[in-house]
C-alpha cells in the first residue's frame, strides 16, 4: 500500500506548528517536515513524534533535508521563506520569498508530480500564483492559506465583543491577505444571530480593522517573527479537508476565472475542499459595497503580479 503522506516544507514556527497540528489529527500515515537547515526538521519531528503516546496519534513524523523523503505526497504545504519584522508589510517579502518558493515547488514536483499545494509563504496571494505558474498543475491543485486564519481572527474578536463562545461565531473573510482583506459583516452570526444586530457599526468597523491588521498586531508583540499558532492550525485544517475528502467549505486563495467578477489572479474566496483540492468555488452575489472592497483587494494583488512573471 502506498503511504498516505503530507509534506510540510519549512521547519520554522509555522511549519512545525502545522506539522504538529496535522499529526495530531491522525488522518495520514506520515507527515514529513523538510527544511534546508540540517538538524532542525529532524529535531522538531522527533519532538512531535515523542508526543504521540500522550496526544494519541499514530502518524509517523519524519524530519529531513532530502526531497526524496517527500515522494508521493498527497499534499504539500509550503511555509518556506522569511517572515515579517515589525514595520514590514507582507509585500516587502516578495522578492526573497519568490526565489525560495519557486525552488521549493520545483524540488517537490520532482518527487510528487501530482501533489496538491497549500501555500502559506507571504505575500500569500502572489506566492500561490507563483506556485501555480511554476508547477503548471491544474488550478484546483493549488491553494493558499489566508482566509481560514483571517476568519478565525475575526471570529475571535467578534465572540469577545458579543461575550459568547468562540465556537458559536461564524464569519467569512474574503479577498487578499493584506490590509485590504474583506470581512463580510452581513454574513457573520453568533449562534445564527446576525452580529450586525448585536454590535454597533462603529465597534464592528474597529473589529474589521483589527482583523485586517491581525498579522501585524502579533508581529508587533513578537518583534522577531510573525504569528504561528493560529496560522499552523489553519493550514492543518485545510490539509485535513483535502486528505479526508471532507468537502469542508473554507475561504482559500484560489484561481479566479470570473467568480465574484474577478479574473486572472488568485485570492481568497469560499472553496469546497476535497481530495481533488479546490473542488468548487462557491460564488455568490455580493452587494455593491462588498464588490467594491473585493475589487480594491484584487487591485492590490494585481500590482504585484509583474514581480513574478519571469518565474517559470
Ligand atoms: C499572519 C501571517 C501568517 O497573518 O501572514 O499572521
Amino acid at each position: 500500500m502506498k503511504t498516505k503522506r503530507v509534506t510540510v516544507v519549512g521547519a520554522g514556527n509555522v511549519g512545525a506548528t502545522a506539522a504538529r497540528a496535522f499529526a495530531e489529527m491522525n488522518c495520514v500515515q506520515e507527515v514529513v517536515l523538510l527544511d534546508v537547515v540540517e538538524g532542525v526538521p529532524q529535531g522538531k519531528a522527533l519532538d512531535i513524534q515523542e508526543s504521540a503516546s500522550l496526544r494519541r496519534f499514530d502518524t509517523t513524523v519524519t524530519g529531513t533535508n532530502d526531497y526524496a523523503d517527500t515522494a508521493n505526497s498527497m499534499v504539500t504545504v509550503i511555509t518556506a521563506g522569511v517572515a515579517r519584522k515589525p514595520g514590514m508589510s507582507r509585500d516587502d517579502l516578495l522578492e526573497i520569498n519568490a526565489k525560495i518558493v519557486s525552488e521549493v515547488t520545483k524540488s517537490i514536483l520532482e518527487y510528487s508530480p501530482n501533489t496538491i499545494f497549500i501555500v502559506v509563504s507571504n505575500p500569500v496571494d502572489i506566492m500561490t500564483q507563483l506556485v501555480r505558474q511554476v508547477s503548471r498543475l491544474p488550478k484546483q491543485q493549488i491553494m493558499g492559506m489566508a482566509g481560514v486564519l483571517d476568519t478565525a481572527r475575526f471570529q475571535t474578536f467578534v465572540a469577545e465583543e458579543v461575550g459568547c463562545s468562540y465556537q458559536d461565531v461564524v464569519g467569512m473573510v474574503l479577498g487578499g491577505h493584506g490590509d485590504q482583506m474583506v470581512p463580510l459583516l452581513r454574513l457573520c452570526t453568533a449562534g445564527g444571530v446576525p452580529v450586525r444586530e448585536l454590535i454597533a457599526p462603529k465597534r464592528l468597523q474597529e473589529i474589521v480593522t483589527r482583523t485586517q491588521k491581525g498579522g501585524a498586531e502579533i508581529v508587533s508583540y513578537l518583534k522577531t517573527g510573525s504569528a504561528f499558532f493560529a496560522p499552523g492550525v489553519s493550514v492543518a485544517e485545510m490539509a485535513r479537508a483535502v486528505v479526508t475528502d471532507s468537502k469542508r467549505v473554507m475561504p482559500c486563495v484560489a484561481a479566479l476565472q470570473g467568480e465574484f467578477g474577478i479574473s486572472g489572479i488568485m485570492m481568497g474566496v469560499p472553496c469546497v475542499l476535497g481530495v481533488e483540492g479546490v473542488e468548487k468555488i462557491l460564488d455568490f452575489e455580493l452587494d455593491e459595497e462588498e464588490r467594491a472592497l473585493m475589487e480594491t483587494s484584487a487591485a492590490s494583488i494585481r500590482k504585484n503580479i509583474e514581480f513574478i512573471q519571469d518565474y517559470r
